[in-house]
């Protein structure tokens, strides 16, 4: 076993913090206060291949590892976690869907210029009253011959408003419940698409979040991904996946976190001393490097074994569920360590705090994560 990373690990690495530090840094907050989307940060992420990651570069990706997907999740997560989840859902979720199970001509058409970047796309699975129970969905995809006619309501859609290309989860055959959903390539010009009402959100505001309208799309047959009948394994797997991205934002959260407190208690005087010399700001310090630490072994490992083509899905929800409640726990650290200067917006750790949240629960509640290790622990 080598806890080490490679040559190119440590590269993308140091080239994601550049990015992060020179591109996303400056005007976060401005965005966060505003809801702003940071398209042109986005491209420029496409530009230098950190929305295509894992794919093949003969479909315009960047062939590399998980490993340096989660390393270079932590570093833009740490400064800009609404950036940071374009990537997460890009890469993970409708990237890898349409590589893994997509067909050569979906590949050509769908997946090159969402790996290249010029374009981004989104993960339709979440309705009004489909949340966490997934299986229970209401958007039907009626089977019309050459095409499916779909209709119904998507809530939550991460990128719901600046994607291009949406993978839709939808009903077709009722009768066979979670057996009878596909997941269909949908495009923004379709006739009967409509983008609803952006979110206002409590954290990752500077991402876009929207309610989408669907009503009798007719999406071409050849749109569908998988056979009849896949579209429920292929939401299971693809989040699978997804949890690694989310779990690498958390832990970028919590470490960008832990870093400005590190900082500061190295600053701020209070008693006659700098903080750090305080055990309480110690201890706390401690704390937070110790679980950041458990976090990130927990998402390499589920990074590792993805890489490895091995099962991951307990080892993707634990790294979500643990990074997620340690980017929570840290962040509310920072802002104790931060004192007064923690409750304002130029010290950076109110919006951690507030993004933090949010790995709690999308692309799969704590509680969700908890029943897919039960269940993993107990078959
Ligand atoms: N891979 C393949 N198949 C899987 C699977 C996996 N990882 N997990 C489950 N399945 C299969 C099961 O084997 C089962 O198939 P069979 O009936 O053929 O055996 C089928 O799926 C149904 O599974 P369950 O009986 O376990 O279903 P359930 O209703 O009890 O719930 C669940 C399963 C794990 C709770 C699931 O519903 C779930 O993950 N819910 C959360 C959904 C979620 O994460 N939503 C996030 C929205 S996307 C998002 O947030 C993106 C974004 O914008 C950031």
């Amino acid at each position: 076993m080598h806890f080490e990373f490679t040559e190119e690990h440590i590269m993308i690495r140091n080239a994601a913090r550049e990015f992060a530090q020179n591109e996303l840094l400056p005007g976060v907050i401005e965005r966060d206060t505003h809801q702003k989307f940071p398209l042109e940060q986005i491209r420029k992420l496409g530009e230098l291949g950190f929305l295509g990651m894992m794919v093949s570069p003969e479909y315009g990706g960047s062939g590399l590892d998980t490993i340096s997907y989660v390393l270079a999740m932590e570093e833009i997560s740490k400064v800009d976690a609404s950036a940071s989840v374009v990537m997460s859902v890009n890469n993970s979720l409708v990237c890898w869907g349409l590589e893994t199970f997509g067909t050569e001509e979906q590949k050509q058409k769908y997946l090159k210029p969402l790996a290249q970047g010029t374009i981004h796309g989104a993960f339709c699975l979440s309705e009004p009253e489909a949340g966490s129970d997934a299986t229970s969905q209401r958007t039907t995809a009626i089977d019309m011959g050459d095409y499916y006619l779909l209709n119904g309501t998507k809530n939550w859609i991460t990128n719901g408003g600046t994607a291009d290309t949406f993978l839709v989860i939808a009903q077709t055959h009722a009768e066979l419940k979670h057996k009878g959903i596909n997941a269909l390539i949908v495009t923004k010009d379709m006739p009967g698409f409509t983008i609803g009402k952006k979110e206002d959100k409590l954290g990752i505001r500077g991402s876009d979040t929207h309610s989408l309208m669907f009503q009798d799309v007719k999406v071409p047959k050849e749109n569908r991904i998988g056979d009849d009948g896949f579209g429920f394994t292929f939401a299971m797997k693809t989040l699978s996946g997804g949890r690694i991205g989310i779990a690498s934002q958390a832990l970028g959260i919590a470490s960008g976190a832990y870093e400005l407190s590190l900082k500061y208690s190295k600053e701020r005087k209070a008693f006659g001393k700098e903080i750090m010399h305080h055990q309480a700001i110690q201890f706390k310090l401690a704390d937070m490097a110790t679980e950041i630490e458990a976090a990130r072994l927990l998402c390499i490992k589920a990074a590792w074994l993805k890489d490895k083509h091995l099962n991951y899905d307990r080892a993707s929800s634990m790294a979500k569920l643990f990074a997620s409640e340690t980017a929570m726990k840290t962040t509310v650290e920072a802002v104790q360590i931060h004192g007064g200067y923690g409750y304002v917006k130029e010290y950076h750790v109110e919006r951690l705090m507030r993004d933090a949240k949010i790995t709690q629960i999308y692309e799969g509640t704590s509680e969700i994560q908890r029943i897919v290790i039960s269940r993993d622990i107990l078959k």
